[in-house]
């Protein structure tokens, strides 16, 4: 009963509401419409414009407004002959606007920063002016602009690569200005419509650009690649080039000695000169060989991406001149799907490195490109896949997305140089986090973490095991990386295996991780996979490396330490002194040690699957919060049909 006279009023109170929002309504847009006409009366135009300042605003020619008339969201002044500058604080206020059109007036000065206000701009037509000076970087940040229309000014300067934040655009209009240097490579999936020509550009059109055609490029200073005529590898116009004269050098004087020798060799026809001809060839070709050798075996330590992209191109140039031709594939990083990277060889190439470290399958490297992208190079090296065995298994792997699995954005095969790029992980390896500057300084990494890792590692595991069918086969903590707002990991180096023939893992580095049977048979596997996931799961308990060759005094790796010492008594000591302060995680840590000691059994069929070894994981973190009555009874109630697998080594698993 009481219930509906509140109803009803609370129906008036809504209706009066309503009422009160149609007056509003009916109102026009004051503060835009105080915006428009402080625009007019500052700029010169031919008087074509006849906006009667007592009426609404929103029946003004080339205005329109929102269906409630509150603002203005459409301005289009095509050819109404405005002359001069864009009087200051005038457009650049009406932050409603969609769609905004001046085009084809006599614009003149700098395009105003302020448009950056106008954050829902869809459309911006500044075509036909006489606007000059540098691109507006602030059009870059109208993230929502679909048609960028600048062309026929006088603009000038380069064009800067933030306009690789304009997602949205399906076309862009640069033509007749005087925009110079290179073209930025910027990759915008949904552009439709892109066009340059008659500028001053110069260098390579970049690999994301390259579907446009010719017309889009045409009368530039000098523009090749794409549409346009190869540019010469050799002579890297496009911009000062980074190669050491020395490799380029010789190469050029060789072909030009090799085509003038030709020519004489045909006029004169003598057989000498033609032998000769063929002995310095031979002569050049070893030499050559030989210095590449010497690049390639250049000392570890700071090397620059350069010296990376380098030996690539020589090995390219090899393949040319070994007869082998692989046509427009050579120098070109394979991209995959939904990356948002798009940078090509050349850019890699003038990219600063330094060396993140060396790892079993090669050196990794940090990238930092011009434009300030940061990547991760991996050089890798000893691969024995062949170029179509390699690329498959990239394709595989390229194609695993998991939030926990760190994608595979690009890779480059040449014959000498093999190369995979994938994100830059700032916060670093978990074998960083955990093994690094221990003692003074360090931030103890808390349990609540640790599980967390555990956790979200072995999700990703479990992706690649049950959803892509693939054995990760190099599990360990420095190919644990870690997001940084919450130190959630993802899994890296997947997939690898294949590319390697099966003795060269027998490296040291990873031997503390790798199942027994895998030493032996040289053959990875899931459980194999489950067995280095155990391992990482006790290092994370432990706090110990199982990279070192002698734990203490004995010479044991880390599964049979920690069974060592748990046989005993299950005592504290195998734990990480780091997280014994805390007291109330021991049953925690209890029970991830005992998932960790299943996962290491000796017997790969005694090892749970990794989905398993999820779930289990899975349940110990959602028991969390119970109260500890909860815990333990949860925990004992799940335990038992695994109690068996989760008890200490028993006499079956014992060495
Ligand atoms: C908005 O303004 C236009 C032009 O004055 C008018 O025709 C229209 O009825 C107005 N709409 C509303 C909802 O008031
Ligand atoms: C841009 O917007 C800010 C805040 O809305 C305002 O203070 C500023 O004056 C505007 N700039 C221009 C050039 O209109
Ligand atoms: C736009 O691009 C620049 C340069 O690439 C970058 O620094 C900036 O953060 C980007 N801005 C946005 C809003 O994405
Ligand atoms: C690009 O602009 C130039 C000059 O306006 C024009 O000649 C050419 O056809 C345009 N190309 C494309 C692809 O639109
Ligand atoms: C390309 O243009 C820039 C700027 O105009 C200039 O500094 C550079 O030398 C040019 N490069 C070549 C190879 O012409």
């Amino acid at each position: 009963m009481e219930t509906i006279p509140k109803r009803i009023i609370a129906s008036l109170y809504t209706l009066l509401l309503l009422l009160n929002a149609t007056n509003i309504v009916k109102s026009e847009p004051t503060q835009d419409k105080q915006s428009l006409l402080s625009f007019l009366s500052q700029i010169h135009h031919e008087n074509r414009l006849q906006w009667n300042p007592s009426e609404s605003a929103c029946n003004w020619i080339g205005v329109q407004c929102d269906p409630t008339n509150s603002s203005v969201t459409s301005l289009r002044l095509p050819g109404v002959g405005l002359v001069g500058e864009i009087p200051p604080n005038t457009l650049t206020s009406l932050t409603q606007l969609r769609i905004l059109s001046l085009r084809s007036n006599r614009l003149s000065g700098a395009i105003p920063a302020g448009f950056s206000n106008l954050t829902l701009l869809r459309s911006l037509y500044l075509q036909n002016n006489q606007f000059s000076g540098e691109f507006p970087t602030a059009l870059t940040e109208l993230t929502r602009l679909t048609r960028l229309d600048i062309s026929s000014n006088t603009l000038s300067g380069p064009l800067p690569f933030s306009l690789a934040n304009l997602t949205h655009l399906t076309g862009l209009f640069l033509q007749n200005n005087e925009f110079s240097g290179r073209i930025p490579s910027i990759d915008l999936p949904s552009l439709a419509d892109f066009n340059v020509s008659n500028n001053r550009l110069n260098g390579s059109i970049p690999n994301s650009l390259a579907r446009f055609p010719s017309s889009s490029f045409e009368n530039n200073l000098d523009l090749c690649g794409g549409p346009l005529p190869p540019c010469n590898p050799f002579f890297p116009s496009p911009t000062p080039s980074p190669l050491p004269p020395p490799s380029s050098a010789p190469v050029r004087k060789n072909n030009r000695k090799l085509s003038t020798a030709a020519i004489v060799g045909i006029s004169v026809a003598g057989g000498v000169l033609i032998l000769l001809l063929l002995l310095c060839l031979i002569f050049l070709l070893i030499r050559k060989r030989r210095s590449k050798t010497r690049k390639v075996q250049k000392p570890p330590g700071i090397i620059t991406a350069r010296t990376v992209a380098e030996a690539g191109t020589s090995s390219s140039k090899d393949d040319i001149t070994g007869g082998s031709v692989e046509g427009g594939d050579r120098n070109k990083l394979v991209f995959f799907e939904g990356g948002r990277y798009s940078f090509d060889l050349e850019d890699l190439l003038r990219a600063s490195a330094e060396v993140l470290g060396k790892g079993s399958v090669g050196t990794s490297y940090k990238a930092v490109l011009e434009e300030g992208t940061t990547v991760v190079v991996k050089r890798l090296k000893d691969v024995t896949a062949a170029k179509r065995e390699f690329e498959q298994q990239m394709a595989v792997v390229g194609n695993v997305k998991h939030e926990n699995v760190l994608p595979l954005r690009a890779f480059y095969f040449s014959k000498d140089e093999k190369l995979l790029v994938c994100d830059f992980m700032p916060a670093g390896s978990l074998s960083a986090l955990l093994h690094g500057s221990r003692g003074t300084g360090r931030t103890p990494l808390d349990w609540d973490n640790r599980l967390r890792i555990a956790l979200s590692t072995a999700r990703g595991l479990t992706h690649l095991h049950t959803t892509e069918k693939m054995v990760h086969g190099n599990i360990k903590s420095s190919n644990i990386l870690l997001k940084q707002e919450n130190l959630d990991a993802c899994i890296s180096d997947f997939g690898l295996n294949p590319l390697f023939s099966n003795t060269t893992f027998t490296n040291h580095r990873i031997m503390g991780y790798r199942a027994p049977e895998v030493l032996e048979a040289r053959k990875v596997t899931f459980k194999s996979d489950v067995y280095g996931f155990g391992v990482l799961l006790l290092e994370l308990l432990t706090g110990k490396s199982p990279n070192q060759a002698s734990l203490g005094e004995e010479e044991i790796d880390l599964p049979r330490w920690v069974q060592s010492v748990v046989r005993e008594e299950w005592t504290a000591e195998v734990f990480d002194v780091e997280l014994m302060s805390n007291h109330s995680v021991e049953e925690e840590m209890v029970q991830l040690l005992q998932i960790g000691m299943a996962c290491v059994a000796i017997v790969p069929d005694q090892r749970p699957e990794m989905q398993e070894v999820l779930r289990m994981i899975e349940d110990m973190n959602s028991s969390r919060g119970d109260t500890d009555d909860g815990l333990r009874h949860s925990s004992d109630s799940q335990t038992p049909s695994k109690e068996s697998r989760l008890s200490p080594p028993g006499p079956g698993v014992t060495p």
